[in-house]
């Protein structure tokens, strides 16, 4: 969470920190600041609220200097008011830090520091970095934050300047992700690529415990240990296009509406030659594969749900035990995990701090860790032995959309390639699979189309309190991430559910108020599932169905039907979730509410 960045170079110091600030904003936001040095001035601008109000306060008190850091927050230790607001300084308002992490030890730093006399400003934990940075400034800037790394337990980015050393930002990392760039003339810092989008066109991955020294065309990085260590830029694959709101009124709404490209790409490319190419990357050899009897998957939020629906497609094409767990559960559970275990993280961000752990359970016990992830050169991709690229373009929306279908359409070629190898998907089958598979992103564009009509039900239903969804099987999932998606950007109490075991509680929910969303394709599962919609209808609940298109019964029983084309069950998540996204959507913007910075979340979960 919170995003920092930092500038030194000829250009207008405070508008490159807002234009990069602007696009790390999804990782936080409900508060945002720069310092500036200028001359022998250090000059701070922070604001509680939306990134706009610290534009507006630049436009109102404007800035300028020779180099510069910023930051955009989301709170864990004290409210976001302006004193808890990056840049922090220290006593002398000498130096200005933005951190980016959690500081686990920060209590007993601070007792410390506060009995030499430190006076904090602020409810953070970070704040103790500064303080620290500031008891070894005599020795200057870059001594002084080797020393200060040294003492600090947790995770962390940060940048830092100071007065006096007016040409240089020192940045340091561990187990946060941190990026750096440089040209002849200027260089830069940011949480991720997309920070220097704009400037540069090479980034450097700076490698964990490391100390970073930018300055105008210059850049030096250390191990923490103050030894010089080699590294190689790479090329930024993304363009400012990419993570352009283009003419859409959100990112959601745009990455919805990006699917059937996204899909037919990765179709396409997992396919080539009539094969499965599960990419370069998998690293894991076909005898290492064939050896697995049991995988376990661990993921958080919407990742983790498609992890579920990833155990029903694996457990089916390649017939192997396959676990799913919840990454903050896995990783405090003491799971049984023998040799021939196979770890898989699932992660759009490749930096959910959880999964990462998770993810570092496995290695201490020298098992192979599998990651979907949809970041290069994340976290997640850098220590799992082996990765598939989701490959679904950089997803700006807080609310995941088109990195979930594409982590499962991912999962499904996974299962796919497992089923060939242990001799339980025929090559006639393969064939009908890629069949439906090729016509999927067609069909999600044919669902698309239906966007009125979920907008008329959308604007029914943006007044509910409460809603339930329900599915079975691997439309469970759905159900979970159609709930999911719902309450986290519309604020509406949404349950996602078992159909089946609806009647052990949520049934005492239903009554003639309560909207009741019930996925039911044509599937293996779908009598019981119409059976449970007639349990609805009974207690006069309000069913809006998902149905496959010519399905009467289901649709006959419903207040509302979506119809989706009729497709492989195995391929029916994918469809089904797509009204669902654009439901939530509408009944969010219906509402009034900021559909891509829900309050209180953040796109990518570096705390625990
Ligand atoms: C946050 C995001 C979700 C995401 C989850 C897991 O909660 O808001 O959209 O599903 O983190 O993130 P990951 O990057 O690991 O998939």
């Amino acid at each position: 969470m919170c995003g920092i960045v930092g500038y030194v170079g000829a250009r207008n110091v405070p508008s490159v920190l807002l234009g990069s600030l602007w696009r790390l904003e999804y990782r936080g936001y409900d508060s945002s600041g720069i310092a500036v040095i200028s001359n022998s001035e250090l000059i701070v601008r922070k604001v509680p609220g939306k990134l706009s109000e610290l534009e507006e306060l630049i436009k109102r008190k404007p800035v300028s200097g020779e180099l510069g850091i910023g930051h955009t927050r989301w709170a864990t230790h004290g409210v976001p008011q302006e004193n808890n607001t990056h840049p922090l300084l220290d006593c002398n308002e000498e130096v200005a830090l933005v951190v980016n992490g959690i500081i686990e030890n920060y209590l007993t730093l601070k007792d410390e520091l506060e009995a030499k006399g430190h006076i904090f400003r602020s409810l953070t934990d970070s704040e103790v970095i500064v303080h620290l940075i500031e008891q070894n400034i005599s020795k200057g800037l870059t001594e002084a934050v080797r020393l200060t790394v040294k003492k600090l337990t947790g995770n962390f980015a940060f940048a830092a300047i100071r007065i006096g050393e007016n040409k240089e930002i020192v940045c340091a990392r561990h187990d946060a992700p941190l990026i750096c760039c440089y040209n002849a003339e200027e260089a830069a810092v940011a949480s991720d690529t997309s920070g220097v989008v704009s400037i540069f066109d090479e980034v450097i991955d700076i490698p964990n415990d490391s100390i970073v020294i930018l300055g105008r065309g210059t850049c030096s990085i250390l191990n923490f240990q103050g030894r010089e260590t080699k590294t190689t830029p790479r090329k930024v694959m993304i363009e400012v296009k990419d993570i352009d709101k283009g003419h859409f009124p959100t990112f959601m709404l745009k990455e919805i509406y990006e699917q059937p490209k996204v899909l037919h790409n990765i179709v396409k490319e997992r396919t080539s030659d009539s094969q499965i190419q599960l990419g370069a990357e998998l690293s894991l050899s076909e005898a290492e594969l064939k050896k697995i009897s049991r995988i376990l998957i661990q993921a958080c939020g919407t990742s983790w749900h498609a992890g579920l629906i990833g155990k029903y497609i694996i457990e089916k094409f390649a017939r192997i035990h396959t676990e799913v767990d919840i990454s903050s559960e896995f990783r405090y559970r003491d799971a049984v995990l023998d040799n021939d275990t196979l770890v898989m993280a699932i992660s759009q961000s490749g930096e959910t701090a959880d999964t990462i752990a998770g993810l570092r359970e496995a290695k201490v016990k020298f098992l192979k860790v599998l990651s979907v992830v949809n970041v290069l050169q994340s976290s997640i991709h850098r220590e799992s032995d082996g990765i598939i690229e989701i490959m679904a373009g950089p997803e700006i929306g807080v609310a995941s959309t088109k990195a979930y279908t594409a982590e499962i359409v991912n999962l499904y070629f996974l299962a796919l390639y497992l089923g060939r190898l242990r001799g339980f998907v025929s090559k006639t089958q393969l064939k009908e699979h890629f069949a439906a598979l090729m016509e999927m992103p067609d069909q999600v564009e044919q669902i698309l189309r239906l966007d009125n009509d979920i907008k008329d039900i959308a604007k029914e239903f943006c007044n509910s309190r409460d809603f339930l969804f329900l599915g079975r099987g691997l439309n469970y999932a759905t159900a979970l991430e159609g709930a999911l998606k719902l309450k986290e950007i519309s604020y509406i109490n949404a349950t996602g559910y078992a159909a089946g075991e609806m009647k052990h509680g949520p049934i005492a929910l239903i009554d003639d108020k309560m909207p009741v969303v019930c996925v039911n394709p044509r599937s293996s599962v779908y009598d019981k599932m119409l059976n449970n919609i007639q349990e609805v209808v009974a207690r006069k609940g309000i069913p809006i169905s998902i149905v496959t298109k010519g399905d009467q019964r289901t649709r006959g029983a419903s207040k509302y039907a979506i119809s989706i084309p009729a497709c492989h069950e195995c391929i029916s998540p994918i469809l089904s979730v797509i009204p669902l996204q654009l439901l939530a959507h509408h009944i969010a913007a219906l509402k009034g509410l900021d559909v891509d910075r829900p309050r209180n979340l953040a796109k990518s979960v570096t705390v625990e």
